[in-house]
């Protein structure tokens, strides 16, 4: 299985994917901006990389039919949103239905969209976390492959709760893309990700 990984910035989640051992080629990692952080990382573990920047591009539509010829020249089976920090258009959405999951930093369906760490502290939740999730149309709505919860704690700030979540986000993105490589993951009509045991 061949995958690509979109980033725009640090692109942690990137390098968890690409140090997990996962039995997938890694055949591209794509920034919508040249000084992401994540794309000198991908280089140095022998990984290709390329640009392609919105601001080249007059308009959503355009920009999205050439990421997604980029992303089809790399021949790509499945694409992993990890920071991408771009609104894609339906067309883009659905040109890649069930091939593109995202990793989203809260327990979904609650707190879609930024901030979610201070807005799960705000809410008073005592549980939050990330979910990987296929790509629909609807933001942050996709069938729901999997979670991982951690307590939030009386004296905890975004970022402190940011990095307890982000940890969980290491370990969860692979785990998905572990399950989804081994064909364990099948989308059901009524619009969940089942995951089949491997027993
Ligand atoms: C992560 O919190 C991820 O959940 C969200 O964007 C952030 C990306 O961080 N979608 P990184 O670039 O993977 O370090």
């Amino acid at each position: 299985m061949r995958v690509v990984v979109l980033i725009s910035g640090r692109g942690s989640n990137m390098e968890a994917l690409l140090r997990a051992g996962l039995p997938v080629e890694f055949a591209a990692v794509i920034s919508n901006k040249a000084e992401a952080k994540g794309l000198a990382v991908a280089r140095e573990l022998g990984v290709e990389t390329a640009v392609v920047n919105h601001k080249d591009y007059p308009s959503r539509e355009a920009y999205d039919a050439k990421l997604a010829e980029v992303i089809d020249g790399y021949g790509a089976d499945l694409v992993c949103l990890a920071g991408f920090m771009r609104i894609l258009s339906d067309g883009f959405v659905n040109r890649y239905a069930g091939r593109m999951i995202n990793i989203h930093p809260s327990l979904l369906p609650a707190f879609t969209g930024l901030d979610t760490h201070a807005r799960a502290i705000a809410a008073g939740v005592k549980l939050h976390g990330c979910t990987v999730h296929y790509v629909t149309p609807e933001l942050d709505a996709g069938p729901i492959v999997v979670q991982a919860a951690v307590p939030v704690l009386e004296d905890d700030t975004p970022d402190s709760l940011g990095a307890r979540v982000l940890e969980q986000e290491h370990r969860i993105y692979p785990l998905a893309v572990r399950w989804i490589a081994e064909g364990r993951v099948e989308l059901s009509a009524d619009g969940r990700a089942r995951v089949r045991s491997n027993a």
